[in-house]
């Protein structure tokens, strides 16, 4: 039978995106309950062409679900995660709250679709930057084992949510009409026009929770404790598609020829064959693929290439993830 759904967050910038994806792919539901804070009860959204009331997230509002998509704040995960796994509800968590626990898998199907063999009921989705750059690791690794890692990424404001989505757009008009800007909430400075270098809290070694749940990330997924790895993780002024210049450095030669044959075999990758052309955020949004452009050799290094990833960070970065998890957790009987 097909399962009942619970979308905690359905309110949120996530939460709407997973709703047409949902739709678009044709994930199998018997019932799909939305929910929200309490802020948004009684509120409709469309799903299919029905209208259906959003509802407080609760103990009566969850009753009868078989999985549960939470893409809410971490304090919502940590809230709902244990309540539902003793009653053997599947939650797969967009959030970071359970990311590195050890009998939590961390999951990009297209990499470690395997590493849902062993889940406990709470499955984690990575952060949206991690998800593109390691699709597009696992693709070249086939070709020389990974001896280091950093990246710089350019991320869009839908990564912190709605609000920021629309604290852009509130100064971009406003400054557009040359009026005052309205006073800042979400971001520690203006962003239109601007770029923000830090993304998150600060943490050890002065890099931010942001840098590190790449790094921390990307080894889990990878299997590959301790792979060196560093970033700068930015904010810029893009409502879609996060995008990350990377550097990577072989332990042996990756010969250009083989990585793309490997970029091309990755599934949902695309890699620009001339790397003269490039991909912008704007040309991945709405898209549910990777896409990889300018990649060339770093000669700073031995065995070393450079290159440009750019994905869209509601789709493959949140909702396109966890329903394909979802659907992989089907396919292996295991929902
Ligand atoms: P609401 O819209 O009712 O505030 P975003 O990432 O775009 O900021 O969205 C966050 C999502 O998380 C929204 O759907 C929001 O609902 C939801 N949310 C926030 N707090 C709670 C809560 N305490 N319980 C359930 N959902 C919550």
């Amino acid at each position: 039978m097909d399962p009942t759904v619970a979308v905690i967050g359905a309110t949120g910038a996530v939460g709407e995106v997973f709703l047409r994806v949902a739709e678009q792919r044709e994930f199998p539901m018997a019932k799909l309950k939305l929910l929200a804070s309490p802020r948004s009860a009684g509120k409709r959204l469309t799903f299919r062409g029905q209208q259906i009331t959003v509802e407080e997230t609760s103990e009566a509002t969850l009753e009868g679900a078989d999985i549960v998509f939470c893409s809410a704040t971490s304090a919502v995960s940590k809230q709902w995660g244990p309540w539902l796994r003793e009653r053997g509800v599947i939650m797969i968590d967009d959030g970071s709250a359970y990311r590195m626990d050890a009998d939590v898998p961390l999951v990009v199907p297209e990499v470690n679709g395997d590493d849902l063999e062993w889940h406990n009921h709470i499955i984690s989705i990575p952060n949206c930057t991690t998800t593109p750059l390691v699709m597009a690791l696992n693709a070249m690794r086939q070709v020389a084992p990974l001896k280091r890692v950093t990246a710089a990424t350019y991320q869009a404001v839908t990564g912190t949510g709605a609000a920021a989505a629309r604290e852009l757009m509130a100064q971009t008009e406003a400054i557009g009409r040359h009026e005052a800007i309205p006073p800042i909430e979400v971001y520690p400075q203006q962003i239109a026009l601007n770029v923000l270098p830090q993304v998150d809290d600060f943490d050890e070694d002065d890099y931010t929770k942001e840098e590190l749940k790449m790094r921390n990330e990307t080894r889990k997924i990878l299997h590959i404790d301790g792979l060196p790895f560093s970033s700068t993780c930015v904010r810029v002024p893009v409502v879609l598609s996060h995008s990350e210049a990377v550097h990577v450095e072989f332990e042996s030669d990756a010969p250009m020829k083989q990585l793309h044959e490997a970029l091309r075999a990755q599934e949902g990758l695309v890699i620009g064959e001339d790397p003269k052309t490039w991909v912008s955020p704007l040309q991945a949004a709405n898209d549910d693929r990777v896409f990889v452009s300018r990649l060339r050799p770093d000669r700073s290094v031995e065995h070393g290439v450079a290159f440009w990833v750019v994905s869209d960070n509601l789709r493959k970065g949140a909702a396109t993830n966890a329903i394909q998890i979802a659907e992989e957790l089907i396919r292996r009987g295991k929902l």
